[in-house]
């Protein structure tokens, strides 16, 4: 029987709670298909930090590098001054393992609302691929003159052509795969950033021809908010930088539904991948049972795409569709489900299971 070494980090808050869930579901999709999951967990997140100083071991990193893929729960406690395990344990993991991909689609299952007026699950379809480990993000820069009048902050945001060029053959690639509109859409601020995006243009549009099949689309990205709330429908998949990405997915999060129902997975196509719900820990619900795990079962689906259990990962699918569309989760909000994050885990593991 093949098996998998899979290392699960429930993490902060209502993390631990949804991964519980997301497993239930993964392990009775392993049993149908005839593979087994070895979970290895790790304790890692604002506890241990808070306990002992530590945030990612380099040993621990050294552990991570070698299994099959990586579940994570959520990152964050109140506790915790913003951006220490943000940046010391998910922005690390990212950078370090090289996932260079941020894969999230926006897809509005049918049986869950949006706050879209006339729009339904056939206009809500694509997948964003945000840029993972470049950018904004790196945290180059710094302060002079801190705390004076005169004081400066800058931040750098960097781009190579490498990292440029990888996402977008890897955005084209999938927009082939998908084999839908065959639209790939670049999302950029290249009439302002005139140099960073301008390398994103000359290189979308180069390896572009590469794709003569694939429609090669352009958004700025205000107006692609504003497409994004008045015709979703136009858009198959979109490549962008890791801050547009960022905010651009919190939108798609709200248009399919809510943040309980957003997946999304840190790719390294070559490497190791991690797979996580794009919420964050929401302590106020943390151990209260009413968080919605969808967004982790969904991620667990990504997570046996990758692994190359794809059969698996559509079992999954079509069974948190029908437990959508069985009106038994009566909201996709946390605290309005109407059953527990634990129920939904068993509804889904249930309709896998037949
Ligand atoms: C996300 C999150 C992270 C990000 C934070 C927690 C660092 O918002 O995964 O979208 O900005 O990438
Ligand atoms: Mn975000």
């Amino acid at each position: 029987m093949k098996k998998y070494n899979i290392a699960v980090i429930p993490g902060d808050g209502i993390g631990p709670e949804v991964i519980e869930a997301g497993r239930m579901v993964l392990d009775e999709v392993s049993k149908k298909r005839d593979f087994k999951i070895e979970w290895i967990e790790y304790d890692l997140g604002a506890n241990r930090y808070l306990k002992t100083g530590e945030i990612l071991p380099d040993s621990v990193l050294e552990e991570l590098k070698k299994v099959d893929a990586i579940y994570l729960g959520a990152i964050g406690d109140p506790r915790v001054k913003p951006g220490i395990l943000e940046k010391g344990l998910l922005l690390k993991l990212r950078f370090s393992l090289d996932q260079y991909i941020n894969l999230r689609p926006i897809v509005l299952y049918e049986g869950v609302e949006t706050p879209l007026k006339n729009k339904t699950h056939e206009d809500i379809d694509f997948v964003v691929v945000r840029e993972n480990t470049e950018g904004l993000y790196l945290g180059i820069g710094g302060f002079f003159k801190k705390g004076t009048k005169d004081e400066v902050a800058i931040q750098e945001m960097l781009n190579t052509r490498k990292g440029v060029e990888r996402v977008i053959r890897y955005a084209f690639e999938l927009t082939r795969k998908r084999n839908k509109k065959k639209r790939l859409t670049l999302v950029d601020k290249a009439n302002v950033l005139t140099y960073a995006h301008d390398l994103w243009e000359r290189v979308f549009y180069e390896v572009g021809e590469e794709y003569p099949d694939i429609e090669k689309d352009h958004a700025y990205v205000d107006a692609c908010c504003m497409w994004f709330v008045k015709n979703p429908e136009w858009f198959d998949v979109i490549v962008t930088c890791n801050m547009f990405g960022d905010i651009i997915t919190d939108l798609g999060a709200v248009i399919q539904g809510g943040m309980g129902v957003a997946a999304g997975g840190n790719i390294n196509p070559e490497g190791v991948s991690m797979f996580e719900p794009i919420h964050g820990s929401a302590p106020k619900y943390a151990g209260t049972g009413k968080a919605n795990p969808i967004a982790t079962i969904l991620a667990g689906k990504m997570l046996l795409d990758e692994i190359g259990e794809e059969e698996a990962g559509r079992v999954v699918e079509e069974a948190v569709k029908k437990a959508l569309k069985s009106g038994k989760i009566k909201s996709m909000d946390a605290g309005k489900m109407g059953i527990t994050t634990l129920e939904v885990g068993e509804l889904i593991s249930s309709l896998i299971s037949g």
